[in-house]
């Protein structure tokens, strides 16, 4: 066990800097020090709580505080005049003190350390409304310090066997290894991390302290934070503490919703999405436009960060180390992304921008090759824009025709209107699992099977649905599944195709150029099998890695949580909403998913949407690029406000008193 040697304050260079030797040691002397240890810094003092959270981190402070920026003004090292985060160029948040995110503020702040390495836990930390970048900016500094502190690659290494132990008594090697000591920046695939039950990788294993020994470090009351694994923080244990009127929680203006099972804390997801801290218009911000993109938990920051600090370069064609820590960085991505929605095979996941190029991929490749004169194509009145278009264009290209099924006055598809449109011209049925205008959950399981017995093959268009439900694309058997990362957390410009095996493998390409081929001459090409030859040129590849770190956190989470959250959640906005006087709700199917669309008797949608960001509140007020849907229900536009999981009743309170104070207007 090491202990901290007594020189947290070390003799400054001449100037009052800390050369970059020291901090790097005391940095891992701290993170390799074993909490409560005789050297251990802090343990004792000042870990007061206040309302249940700590008011001071007394272990992390002084180290932290030493690196936050030592360089002095002048420096360019130095953030502006001196001071600041830390990071050469980069201004402290307007508002918020320079060196007051050193001292976390909740116990979970410090197991977030570990979540430096790439989304290792979910973050829960901040109740001083600060983001904690404290140990972020280490690798600004020396990036040795901040690859200890993350605990990745180094921490693999160390537990790695060396490559030919690890491929002794079999001839398997990672086809993305280039060198012999490329083993250094693999990324370990999920079986090989200790994930307890819960689905919380064990911070151990990435060379940090345990969560018991940050807890004796903390000397927290157990009983105060909940069970022992950090999914567990995400949900409130015998705590009531909502608030009078409104199911909320122990934080003004969040709200904690109860059934069956154990409340879930609103409060700790809120605090791993620092921009849920920004304030609009001088109001706190109300996102309510999670249909357009969702926000990102620090997770998927840190993960991005850190591929950029200690990953970047292109993949798949390269001998050299950081040509094999993308490659494999980007490789797992794509094998959670398989496991995320129970693909059988990460061959199976092809990378895109987004659901938009993902279907006109399958049209233009699939589709270009299937689809012939007089065959018909289906698809369901909800659709967005990106699943009709695409669509059309190929009718016209192949001469052939596009059926639409209807959908009743709730904004649900009509079965039985969707069996008398199959026959054996249908070539493909491609519909949303939910609804982007009016959050219909559309019965795709059932559409699927249908189209197959008439011998279609099925696409589920999986943006609004991704983020709300468990999709297993294997139960719901269908041919393709397409959707977009930035609805779920992750970056944008990234999303992925889901393909059956057997219908990529049948697939022409689509672009071409590099990573998509085996062999060019200017007689022929021959390409690559799935998924690289849907991948021509350089992908996104860092999104892709901050993709797999935003379904990681969710999986953490766990979605049937969520779902039930949202669920929740939706059923109270709905019935606060629905009793405004001239509100008109826009889509009430008896399943929903996250929208509450409507309009506003008297009011344009942009006259709401206007009133509403006015106060903070972002919704979105238009026509959702669903216009077909809108027309089927008279209307060109609605006031759109749709929930994720960070969102509160108190939130949805503030929204319908805003809608409230404008009615009523003839
Ligand atoms: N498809 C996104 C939306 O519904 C952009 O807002």
């Amino acid at each position: 066990m090491t202990t901290l040697t007594p020189t947290v304050n070390p003799a400054p260079l001449p100037g009052g800097l800390p050369d970059p030797a020291t901090l790097a040691r005391l940095a891992n002397e701290f993170f390799s020090t074993l909490p409560g240890s005789a050297g251990a810094p802090g343990v004792a003092a000042g870990s007061g709580a206040v309302g249940g959270v700590p008011s001071a981190l007394p272990a992390a402070a002084p180290i932290l505080a030493s690196v936050s920026n030592p360089a002095p003004a002048g420096s360019p090292l130095a953030g502006p005049g001196g001071t600041g985060t830390g990071v050469p160029g980069f201004a402290p948040p307007q508002g918020k003190v320079p060196g007051a995110n050193l001292a976390p503020s909740a116990p979970t702040h410090v197991f977030a350390l570990g979540n430096r390495a790439p989304a290792l836990a979910p973050h829960a930390a901040a109740a001083n409304g600060l983001p904690d970048n404290a140990v972020s900016i280490a690798p600004a500094l020396e990036p040795r310090v901040g690859g200890a502190l993350l605990g990745v690659p180094q921490a693999y290494a160390a537990a790695e066997p060396a490559p030919a132990e690890a491929n002794a008594g079999t001839n398997e090697r990672s086809p993305f290894y280039f060198i012999e000591s490329a083993g250094y920046g693999r990324q370990l695939e999920m079986k090989e991390i200790a994930v307890p039950d819960s689905g919380l990788a064990a911070p151990e294993t990435f060379g940090l302290p345990g969560e018991d020994a940050l807890r004796g470090l903390l000397a927290l009351n157990r009983a105060e934070y909940g069970a022992h694994d950090g999914h567990a923080r995400y949900f409130l244990e015998g705590r009531e503490n909502a608030a009078p009127g409104v199911p909320g929680g122990d934080v003004p203006g969040a709200g904690v919703l109860r059934g069956a099972h154990p409340p879930f804390d609103v409060n700790a997801v809120r605090r791993d999405f620092p921009i849920l801290q920004e304030r609009v218009n001088g109001k706190q911000l109300v996102w309510f436009d999670n249909a357009a993109t969702t926000h990102k938990p620090q997770a998927v920051i840190d993960r991005l960060a850190y591929f950029y600090a200690h990953e970047n370069s292109n993949i798949h064609r390269a001998a050299h180390a950081l040509a094999a820590r993308a490659t494999d960085a980007y490789e797992h991505a794509r094998k959670t992304v398989q496991r995320f929605i129970g693909a059988s095979s990460p061959e199976e996941i092809v990378f895109v921008r987004g659901t938009t190029e993902a279907i006109n991929l399958i049209a233009k490749t699939w589709g270009v090759q299937n689809v012939g004169e007089g065959d018909e194509i289906i698809v369901s009145h909800l659709e967005h824009h990106a699943n009709i278009v695409p669509w059309q264009q190929l009718a016209a290209l192949k001469g052939a025709k596009l059926r639409v099924i209807p959908v009743d006055d709730s904004g649900q598809v009509l079965l039985d209107e969707y069996r008398k449109l199959l026959n054996d011209r249908t070539k493909i049925v491609s519909v949303t699992q939910v609804s982007n205008a009016l959050g219909t959950v559309v019965p795709v399981r059932e559409i699927v099977e249908l189209a197959h017995r008439a011998g279609a093959r099925a696409l589920v268009d999986g943006a609004q649905s991704i983020s709300h439900m468990r999709v297993d694309v294997q139960a719901l058997d269908v041919d393709f599944f397409v959707f977009s990362g930035h609805k779920i957390y992750g970056p944008t410009g990234i999303g992925a195709v889901y393909g059956k095996r057997e219908v990529l493998d049948a697939m022409p390409p689509w672009q071409g150029g590099g990573n998509m081929i085996q062999d060019v001459t200017f007689e022929k090409t021959v390409f690559q099998p799935a998924p690289a030859r849907f991948e021509a040129g350089t992908g996104n590849i860092a999104d892709a890695v901050g993709l797999g770190a935003a379904l990681d956190y969710v999986s953490r989470i766990g979605i049937e949580n969520i779902a039930r959250y949202e669920h929740d959640l939706l059923a109270y906005a709905t019935s606060v909403l629905a009793p405004v006087p001239g509100v008109r709700l826009v889509g009430t199917a008896r399943d929903k998913a996250s929208v509450l669309s409507f309009v506003l008797k008297g009011y344009t949608t942009e006259e709401v949407g206007q009133a509403l960001s006015r106060e903070g509140i972002a919704v979105r007020a238009g026509h959702h690029c669903a216009q077909p849907i809108l027309r089927r229900f008279g209307l060109e536009a609605t006031v759109r406000p749709s929930l994720a999981f960070y969102n509160t009743c108190a939130e949805v309170d503030a929204l319908v008193s805003v809608v409230r104070g404008l009615a009523p207007r003839q």
